[in-house]
């Protein structure tokens, strides 16, 4: 398959798989997350490929969403298997991939952007990027596992303070809030990423894909969280809220609610 909105690089055993939709902060469309769900399994299945890093062109947005001109007119049901069919064919097979996944952010993450990187097994980030999950400025909740994947890593307070208010926090905040891994300027993050993977990828494969698998097992990804974010999600698509907070993003407007 030929990507219009991806690169892939392999340096040795690692694969390197690059977001590009630059003018639109690397956003997640409909043709993006059919091109990583195709990238994804194909790395997967590369007997070639131990380790993967996962980043965004430029310097400015790793990626900034799901692409919210995309969805603006969905009703509940289309929002709903909008977040049932990223989680199934995206987030889920990153969060359950027995090759190890580093997210490398370089710039803005936010709202599925950063559920993206959360579904990554470790995070490096850029020392000026931003991460948060502004959905509640858009009548919406995250849908791709943000709520679940967050919650798990930072612990309920922190989870919630960021999901309720919206706002980002800077990389060293990310650093403090066990976010992210680590912290590195930008021109050091992919060699950063990929010394991880290095580090990894000398280990028994079987054994580093059992240690994901029960680290995994760890987070109860079998609790019921999954299903009540994708139907909470859904049904924030049949309010008048919603509809305010879309229509003010693409105005360039604060949503008044
Ligand atoms: N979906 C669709 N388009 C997006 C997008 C998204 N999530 N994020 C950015 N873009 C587009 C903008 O609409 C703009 O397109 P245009 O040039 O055709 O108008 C372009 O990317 C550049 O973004 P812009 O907002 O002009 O850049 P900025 O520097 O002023 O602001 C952000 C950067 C990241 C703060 C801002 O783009 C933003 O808030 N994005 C949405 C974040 C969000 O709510 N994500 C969650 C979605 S569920």
């Amino acid at each position: 398959m030929t990507y219009q909105n991806l690169h892939i690089e392999d340096n040795g055993q690692i694969r390197r798989i690059t977001i590009d939709r630059e003018a639109k902060l690397n956003a997640l469309n409909k043709t993006t997350l059919a091109e990583l769900s195709d990238a994804v399994a194909s790395a997967l299945a590369s007997e070639m490929v131990r380790g993967i890093v996962l980043t965004g062109v430029g310097e400015k947005a790793f990626v900034a969403g799901a692409d919210i001109a995309e969805f603006a007119s969905f009703n509940a049901d289309q929002g709903r298997a909008l977040a049932r069919e990223g989680q199934a064919k995206v987030f889920d097979v990153l969060h359950h991939a027995t090759k190890p996944i580093v997210a490398a952010i370089n710039g803005f993450a936010l709202g599925g952007g950063l559920e993206l990187a959360l579904a990554c097994h470790i995070r490096v980030a850029a020392s000026h990027a931003k991460l948060g999950l502004p959905e509640v400025s858009l009548g919406l909740i995250p849908g791709y596992g943000g709520t679940q994947r967050l919650t798990q890593l930072i612990g309920r307070g922190r989870a919630l303070e960021m999901i309720l208010t919206g706002d980002m926090v800077t990389a060293a905040e990310a650093l403090e809030y066990g976010i992210v891994n680590h912290v590195v300027d930008l021109p050091e993050l992919l060699t950063k990423a990929e010394s991880i993977l290095n580090r990894i990828i000398v280990r028994s494969p079987n054994a580093v894909a059992a240690a994901i698998t029960t680290v995994n097992a760890a987070l109860g990804h079998t609790s019921k969280g999954y299903e009540i974010e994708i139907d909470e999600f859904g049904r924030c698509f049949g309010t008048p809220d919603f509809k305010e907070g879309v229509a003010a993003f693409l105005e360039k407007r604060k949503p008044n609610f």
